[in-house]
């Protein structure tokens, strides 16, 4: 593995070594090696960020290295340098970068100029990280995913969605999504996923219908803000408790965070849910130093 592009160009069995790397680091925690000893990794984030940021910040200096944040639009990059100039210049100097942006060729080519791994840390395509640290909480919460249905209640076509039905081809789990038709994945993005597994309904009940895994995300994505038309469409699409009545006995609630309480889901359902959440949560920084370990050149 060179870089953490998406979820799609993992394999089954890297996922398995990644989570199995996280878990690890998990009980190690406090009694790091020094992977990433006398290394700079740059973040670069043109989109805001609580919880990446702040793993990967964590992380890096867990490991013994050092992190240097970097705001796009502090960067010249803000002002219209080329990614893949700005990628030659870190490339030179830096160990690695972790790249939060818009689109996801950015993050692609700034892996082939600047020769150094790169980590997506959310495009509009992708969110691989945090699949990865949802992955390792399912595994602790229900001890894996066999025979277990997932669903996702929301926006089908946004990047934590993409990155799901991805992870659902490599691994195998039945992966239900619920969304307005107007956000669900396009026929050629399925027909290229070829994942009969995957299955989308406009019904939440339908995805929701004995599944061990409710996930769901915000409407409207980093980017889409003003977008009020579309968030009009998410009408009866909240993650509540009406909707997990439906659930299979003893499932968990997922949400990537930050939530908007009331919208996607209810306050009751958050609150009963928070410590899967915020375990969830949590397991960004598990997860991601699993992937800077994979990734640290030596
Ligand atoms: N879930 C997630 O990526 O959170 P941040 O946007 O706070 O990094
Ligand atoms: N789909 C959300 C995820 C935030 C972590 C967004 O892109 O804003």
């Amino acid at each position: 593995m060179q870089h953490l592009l998406s979820i799609e160009e993992l394999s089954a069995k890297e996922i398995q070594k990644l989570l199995d790397s996280a878990a690890h680091l998990k009980l190690q925690r406090g009694r790091d090696g020094n992977q990433l000893a006398g290394q700079t990794w740059a973040l670069i984030f043109t989109k805001s960020s609580t919880r990446t940021r702040v793993s990967f910040e964590v992380g890096i200096r867990e490991l013994g290295g050092f992190p240097l944040f970097l705001s796009g639009n502090d960067i010249q990059l803000g002002r219209g340098e080329p990614i893949k100039d700005t990628a030659r210049v870190l490339g030179r100097m830096v160990h690695g970068t972790i790249i939060r942006t818009f689109a996801q060729q950015d993050v692609v080519d700034f892996a082939q100029y600047s020769g150094i791994p790169t980590i997506n840390a959310l495009s509009d395509d992708e969110h691989p990280c945090q699949i990865l640290a949802d992955l390792l909480t399912i595994q602790e919460k229900l001890g894996g995913w066999e025979g277990k249905k997932i669903a996702f209640i929301g926006d089908g076509f946004s990047n934590m969605a993409i990155s799901w039905m991805w992870a659902a081809k490599h691994l195998s789990f039945e992966f239900a999504i619920a969304s307005p038709e107007s956000c669900q994945p396009p026929a050629d993005f399925l027909a290229n996923l070829n994942a009969p597994n995957v299955t989308v309904t406009a019904d939440p009940a339908v995805a929701a219908h004995q599944a061990y895994v409710i996930n769901t995300d915000v409407w409207l994505s980093m980017g889409q803000e003003g977008q009020k038309e579309k968030e009009r469409e998410f009408a009866g699409f909240q993650v509540n408790s009406a909707l997990l009545a439906g659930a299979a006995t003893g499932h968990i609630v997922l949400h990537c965070l930050p939530a908007y309480r009331g919208k996607e889901i209810s306050e009751e359902v958050l609150e009963l849910h928070a410590g899967t959440i915020f375990q969830q949560a949590e397991n960004r920084l598990h997860a991601q130093k699993a992937v800077l370990v994979a990734l640290a050149k030596r």
